[in-house]
């Protein structure tokens, strides 16, 4: 249980990027240091005996709530990074987008057979990007020990996608209200 009100941290801004749409932005949780240490907190807490070496996460926003979790859970951080950004040798997962395709890369040696992974992002939408996440650990032989969001959009498919998962958010919205 949290003793702050997170979603009083989280702004609804209408019709961005496009009509329709209500963004949930989380810029004033990064910005109120007790609202943001304590969605860091929730998380720990839920998955400190569960074991995880390593804490994933797609950048951008993802990078935001998955580093200091890393720290926290005395994990390895791991980058997921769009196209051509990673240095090293990289396997790639591609994933559908509404219009067209994206890709998302993870360095070969940044997880190892037998680790145990935690995925996080900022928000559960369709679950492409997490599941491109999924892949690329499970490609590199690691076990998922689950899907972790700050907040979780339910009228979408993302839970479905990510049938299989462990999913858990920290808030939910039900509708574009
Ligand atoms: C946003 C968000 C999640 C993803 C959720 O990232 O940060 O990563 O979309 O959508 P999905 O469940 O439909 O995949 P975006 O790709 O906009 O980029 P950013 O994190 O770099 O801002
Ligand atoms: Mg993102």
């Amino acid at each position: 249980m949290s003793a702050i009100d997170l979603k009083a941290h989280i702004r609804s801004i209408k019709d961005f990027p496009k009509p329709g749409i209500m963004f949930r932005d989380i810029t004033p949780l990064l910005a109120a240091p007790a609202a943001f240490r304590e969605s860091i907190r929730l998380l720990a807490d839920r998955y400190r005996d569960a074991g995880v070496t390593a804490v994933a996460a797609a950048e951008a926003r993802g990078f935001i709530f998955a580093a200091p979790l890393a720290i926290e859970l005395d994990a390895a951080f791991i980058p997921v990074r769009k196209p051509g950004k990673l240095p090293f040798d990289r396997r790639a997962f591609q994933y559908d987008l509404e219009y067209g395709s994206d890709s998302l890369e993870m360095h070969v040696d940044a997880v190892k057979t037998g680790d145990r992974v935690l995925l996080v992002d900022d928000l559960l939408a369709t679950g492409g990007t997490m599941q491109a996440c999924a892949k690329l650990a499970e490609l590199a032989g690691a076990h998922v020990v689950g899907c972790a969001f700050i907040v979780e959009l339910t009228f979408l498919p993302g839970r479905k996608k990510l049938e299989g998962y462990d999913v858990f958010s920290l808030m939910q919205y039900h509708d574009e209200n």
